[in-house]
């Protein structure tokens, strides 16, 4: 017997989401979900052609659609690259200059299974940087004005159950002593829910819940390139035959459910599968590793986060490290 999926239909007028990778698959339909029920959406996007395109097919697909018709729907594109650590910077800055709110932010653009080993032009292992850091940039640079919009603001990032196959091991980010795509994909998921259950901790006074999804085997073009995987055409023969693989449509349903059930409301660091929490692989709740994960990762992302932001977030709850501007300003 499947899954049950779904979820309450709510009134999102006035509420503005934000949906990483939203041209396409579990994020396509996530965004049309929402804008559906009332949201503002921005995708978030590499490609404007692609985007612009997703948008069109939406208010083509919701041309009769309730309570907001295809041709009302408010959906927009901005432009996000999360294999470069500026272009998100640029995203989040682009965002707080137009001055909107922000309600519902969905981290749910990535890449998986990439092989042979990637590097991004910031160095880094693609898929701990798309599907990860990338992310957590954005919400860094978000968090003051989201901490603005409670009290029901929620973060929701689209893991995998694939975080079981990590193996946190933060010597080898970059594949330099070995590398497996399974693995590395595992741990750019399992990474994901952590900073979840980490913000969610360290954050003094917030009202935003941050959650994370898996979203089911889900047939989209999350596995475009891997045309040359054995593994991967073997899966996907398999689930497409046996009816196991959702559509995107059932796909986005975690994570939509996630997003708005009036019921998770205030329920903070949820990990859901099938639209219900659940508990994750005990890896991610590992404390130590969470520190660490956060010790590191802040480390990396220090230089696109200014020293005003740094003071917010400081007195948020969170640890930031004195930029290097600032410590050559006390040596003085
Ligand atoms: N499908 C599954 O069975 C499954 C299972 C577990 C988890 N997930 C997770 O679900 C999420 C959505 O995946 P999907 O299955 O819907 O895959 P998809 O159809 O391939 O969609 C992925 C989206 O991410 C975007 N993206 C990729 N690289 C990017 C970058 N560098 N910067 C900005 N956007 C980028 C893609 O943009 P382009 O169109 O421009 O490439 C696309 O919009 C992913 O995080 C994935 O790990 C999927």
């Amino acid at each position: 017997m499947g899954a049950s999926l779904s979820y309450p239909e709510v009134d999102l007028a006035g509420k503005v989401a934000i949906v990483t990778g939203g041209n396409t698959g579990i994020g396509y339909e996530t965004g049309k979900a929402l804008a559906r029920m009332g949201a503002r959406v921005i995708l978030a996007c590499r490609s404007e052609e692609r985007a612009t395109e997703a948008i069109a097919k939406m208010r083509s697909e919701l041309a009769e659609a309730k309570p907001v018709s295809g041709e009302d729907i408010s959906v927009e594109f901005m432009a996000l690259d999360l294999s470069s650590l500026a272009s998100a910077r640029d995203f989040a800055k682009a965002y707080l200059a137009r001055r909107l709110p922000l309600h519902l932010l969905i981290l749910n653009a990535g890449i998986a299974m990439i092989n042979p080993l990637q590097l991004t032009d910031d160095g880094l292992e693609k898929q701990f940087q798309v599907n990860y850091l990338g992310h957590l940039l954005i919400v860094l640079l978000l968090l003051e004005l989201l901490s603005a919009n409670g009290p029901d603001v929620r973060v929701v990032s689209v893991s995998s159950s694939g975080h079981q196959f990590a193996n946190f091991d933060l010597t080898n980010i970059n594949g330099s002593k070995s590398y497996s795509r399974v693995t590395f994909y595992g741990n750019s998921k399992l990474y994901q829910i952590m900073m979840t259950y980490y913000l969610q901790k360290r954050l003094l006074n917030s009202e935003m819940c941050f959650s994370s999804v898996h979203p089911g085997v889900v047939k989209t073009e999350i596995a475009r390139g891997h045309e040359d995987s054995i593994i991967l055409t073997a899966f996907s023969k398999i689930s497409n035959g046996i009816g196991a693989a959702r559509s995107p449509e059932k796909g986005a349903a975690t994570t939509i459910n996630a997003a708005v059930n009036p019921a998770f409301a205030n329920k903070k660091a949820l990990y859901f599968e099938d639209c219900k929490p659940v508990a994750p692989r005990r890896a991610a709740r590992n404390e130590i590793h969470h520190e660490e994960l956060w010790a590191y990762s802040i480390k990396l992302l220090r230089k696109y986060i200014d020293d005003d932001c740094a003071a917010k977030l400081t007195d948020m709850g969170l640890t930031i490290s004195p930029s290097a501007a600032s410590l050559d300003q006390q040596d003085d």
